[in-house]
């Protein structure tokens, strides 16, 4: 059977750099608190040229060049993302006309911080079917247009980018295994209102604005639980143990939460992949940012087991196993 497999990477984060200290002047909070209790330094905020389309189309391009494949070969072009520019079109199809991969058909998948992780094991199963297939896959937000600047306790830690890879047919490497979960009776944790209803009996009650909205501590506790589970199932399933893999990407959220997850999975430091210190919260963006960095930086070398986990808003979560 054939996998799907990486033959490059890309990323794209905005220019401005939103540091602890500017957000002492718009919030009550210190670079002390933030970086003792989420590990966030600084985080990039889009600006003008910089809407979600345009950042993935352009971490899309380093990930076609990186690949050596044009756009034109692209048959599918998948976006995860929870912050589009627009509800329709999709980003997917901006980022299709931007870069002109006009013989792929494309769409968005929204699994908020785990739709790069659900993208993933799609384009497994497509390229399982049709191994010759080339599928560009991108995570990109813009949290920033969806942040309540005035609320401190979720403007601190999300922030922009975007991340792609191309994938297509393997026989010996590429996505060995995926574990994926939901569980929807806990979306009050962690939700992001739409804009207000034109059909008056749609009308959603206690609406606070368009802005995302979580119940941290809460979110914390069963990202941490939901992720080792989701790992610890996988590397059963695949009968190998925590040091069989070589690296470790977790979708990066908060460091006292991959911290509190190595532990629990007794996995080396070193092996996890860590940049939230720079970027923050790119929610779906995150993983895929972090592959190109792990890729860039020759962390990952032919034949290596690399284990991906994810947490986010759905609740949605899970686990995948790739040998690059
Ligand atoms: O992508 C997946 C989705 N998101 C996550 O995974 C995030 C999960 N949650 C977290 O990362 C953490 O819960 C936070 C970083 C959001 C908060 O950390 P915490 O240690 O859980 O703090 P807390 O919410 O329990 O708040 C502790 C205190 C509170 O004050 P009191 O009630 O003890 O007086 C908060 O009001 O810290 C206060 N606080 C702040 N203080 C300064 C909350 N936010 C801030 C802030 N600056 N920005």
């Amino acid at each position: 059977m054939h996998r799907a497999v990486v033959l490059g990477t890309g990323s794209c984060l905005p220019r401005r750099v939103l540091t602890n200290d500017d957000l002492e002047q718009m919030v009550d909070t210190s670079d002390e608190w933030i970086t003792a209790r989420t590990g966030i330094r600084t985080r990039r905020i889009a600006g003008d040229g910089e809407q979600n389309y345009q950042l993935a189309s352009r971490a899309a391009e380093k990930a076609l060049e990186a690949a050596g494949v044009s756009a034109e070969e692209i048959d599918l072009l998948v976006v995860a993302t929870l912050t589009p520019h627009m509800m329709m079109p999709s980003c997917a199809c901006f980022v299709q006309a931007e870069i002109g991969a006009k013989n792929a058909f494309a769409f968005d998948l929204n699994a908020a911080c785990s739709g790069f992780l659900y993208g993933l094991d799609m384009a497994g199963k497509y390229i399982a079917a049709t191994p010759e297939m080339k599928i560009l896959l991108i995570g990109s937000e813009t949290l920033s247009a969806r942040m309540n600047w005035e609320d401190r306790n979720t403007c601190i830690l999300f922030g922009d980018g975007a991340g792609a890879c191309v994938l297509t047919g393997a026989k010996q490497r590429g996505i060995v295994d995926c574990c994926l979960y939901s569980d929807g009776s806990l979306w009050k944790l962690l939700y992001m209102d739409s804009p207000a209803s034109r059909n008056p009996d749609l009308l959603i009650e206690e609406r606070n604005g368009c802005f995302l909205q979580m119940t941290g501590r809460d979110v914390f506790k069963h990202a941490v639980r939901a992720m080792e589970n989701a790992v610890v199932d996988l590397l059963n399933r695949q009968q190998i143990s925590i040091n069989d893999i070589s690296l470790i990407i977790p979708h990066q959220a908060n460091i006292r939460i991959l911290s509190k997850l190595t532990e629990r999975l007794g996995a080396d430091q070193e092996k996890v992949f860590i940049n939230v210190d720079k970027y923050g919260n790119t929610s779906a963006a995150s993983i895929p940012i972090a592959l190109d960095e792990a890729n860039r930086q020759k962390r990952l070398k032919q034949g290596d087991l690399v284990l991906f986990c994810s947490f986010g808003g759905g609740f949605t979560w899970g686990s995948m196993l790739m040998q690059w």
